[in-house]
């Protein structure tokens, strides 16, 4: 059995986004040759190990949910080590003792909002920097929708220093939540405000409509379902090959109601509103990269 057919992966920091990529991990369909003959997950809290226990009761022979103290146990026992602790908790989960080492020689993948693959390689590496031998690193950011199995994860590494399987097993991991698709490192930070923000500022649009259909005595309950399946299947269109442009003025008939709804955006500068709050997240996101 070669590595890449059947591995043990290690999430260290299994809270919401960790359970949802365990969750797709463990699905037995099989999406590229892989299966996964463990899967050992870490928590800080007792109150969270039993939420997992009891959430993938139905894989426990496959399931090890084990506690922060016991982190090194698990990346010890891996292949593969997914990391996905909030990033203020890095510099614990690395320097514990042993960690570093026993990461050695394991594919290593890390969810960590802003932390670049440096960042990881130096949390690693830690002071050892004599016996530096290239680390297996594919840095990713997935997004809230892994949790229906629809995230469109970003994902980052050195590909002259990543190997075929290893490139081969993270594409795997994340296209059991969706769908996986790597970026070169210098445009990670916007596309990861793409992926990361971009449905946050759709869902406030959402909201907008919806007040509106609301004040004019829709439901609701009503408004929401019919304005974000309709919204489903204009977005829907985009990748089937119509350019957003040219599908918004084939909407806007002459004298009808659509245009009249697009000025009045216009009017509010809705346009550029959009476009600052995304290089205004990408400004963050630099930030936060290189703090
Ligand atoms: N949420 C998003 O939309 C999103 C999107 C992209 C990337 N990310 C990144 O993904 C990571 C996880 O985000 P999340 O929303 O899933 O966070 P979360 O729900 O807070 O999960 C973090 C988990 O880490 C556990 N933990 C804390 N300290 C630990 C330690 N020392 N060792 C092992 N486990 C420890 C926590 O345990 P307890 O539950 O017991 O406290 C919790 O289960 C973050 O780095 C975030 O930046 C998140």
């Amino acid at each position: 059995m070669t590595r890449t057919s059947s591995i043990t992966i290690a999430v260290i920091g299994c809270g919401t986004l960790g359970t949802s990529i365990v969750t797709g991990i463990l699905d037995p369909t099989d999406k590229g040759g892989i299966t996964v003959e463990r899967a050992i997950t870490t928590v800080a809290t007792e109150s969270s190990k039993q939420r997992i226990e009891d959430t993938l009761s139905q894989h426990a022979s496959r399931l090890t949910v084990l506690l922060r103290q016991d982190n090194l146990r698990a990346i010890k026992d891996a292949d593969v080590v997914l990391f996905a602790v909030k990033p203020v908790k890095r510099k614990d989960v690395f320097s514990a003792p042993g960690v570093r080492e026993a990461l050695r020689g394991k594919l290593i993948i890390s969810i960590m909002a802003g932390i670049s693959t440096q960042e990881i390689i130096r949390l690693a590496l830690g002071d050892d920097n004599t016996s530096y031998n290239p680390l297996q690193i594919v840095r990713a950011m997935p997004n809230m929708a892994a949790k229906i199995r629809e995230a469109t994860t970003l994902c980052t590494a050195d590909m002259e220093i990543l190997s075929p399987d290893n490139l081969q097993i993270a594409s795997w991991v994340f296209n059991q939540v969706g769908q996986a698709q790597f970026v070169d490192e210098s445009s990670f930070d916007i596309s990861a405000v793409l992926v990361g923000c971009a449905g946050s500022l759709l869902l406030l649009a959402i909201d907008g409509l919806l007040d509106a259909a609301v004040a004019e005595g829709v439901k609701r309950s009503e408004a929401q379902k019919m304005t974000v399946n309709s919204a489903i299947g204009m977005l829907k269109l985009v990748p089937a090959g119509d350019h957003p442009s040219v599908l918004r003025e084939k909407i806007a008939s002459p004298g009808g109601c659509s245009i009249r709804a697009l000025l009045e955006l216009e009017k509010c500068g809705v346009r550029s509103a959009f476009t600052g709050a995304i290089m205004a997240a990408a400004e963050r996101s630099k930030q936060m990269s290189k703090s």
